[in-house]
């Protein structure tokens, strides 16, 4: 599956607190073009139901944790987010669904496009219906 997880440098130690530095092609795999993070979702709340034809993205959680399910039209995986310097690396074509939120959670996701919905398929059946061709 074209998922992963990156651990990324902590610079700092307990006494004054940790940096974490992300940069295009170096520890994130592509070109950053863009930066979008979601915050305030209720804990009850799932996000995600979608996928994307080309773009790649990074998920990180800043602060709080969440689960993220992966589904690459054959395998299944649910990853834990809940280090600030972990990151999920998300290629094209894999459904992903968001889940149990944490309180304060903030999710940080860099995208390797300007954002473009033509991009996304968001109906599971057309979703599935790319892997029978
Ligand atoms: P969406 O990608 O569906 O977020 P999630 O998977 O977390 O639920 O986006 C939610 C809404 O925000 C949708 O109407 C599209 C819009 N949006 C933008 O306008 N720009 C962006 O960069 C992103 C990611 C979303």
């Amino acid at each position: 599956m074209n998922c992963y997880i990156l651990s990324f440098d902590e610079i700092g130690n307990i006494e004054i607190g940790y940096l974490t530095s992300l940069e295009s092609l170096k520890n994130i795999p592509f070109d950053i073009k863009r930066v979008y993070y979601t915050y305030d979702v209720p804990v009850k709340i799932k996000r995600g139901f979608h996928s994307h034809k080309k773009l790649e993205q990074v998920l990180i959680c800043v602060n709080g944790s969440i689960k993220v399910k992966c589904f690459d039209g054959q395998e299944e995986k649910v990853y834990l987010l809940d280090k600030p310097n972990e990151g999920l690396y998300i290629g094209p074509m894999i459904w992903r669904e968001m889940y149990d939120y944490a309180e304060n959670t903030v999710l940080m996701v860099l995208a390797s496009e300007l954002y473009d919905e033509d991009d996304y398929i968001r109906d599971y059946e057309k979703f599935i219906s790319y892997f029978k061709k």
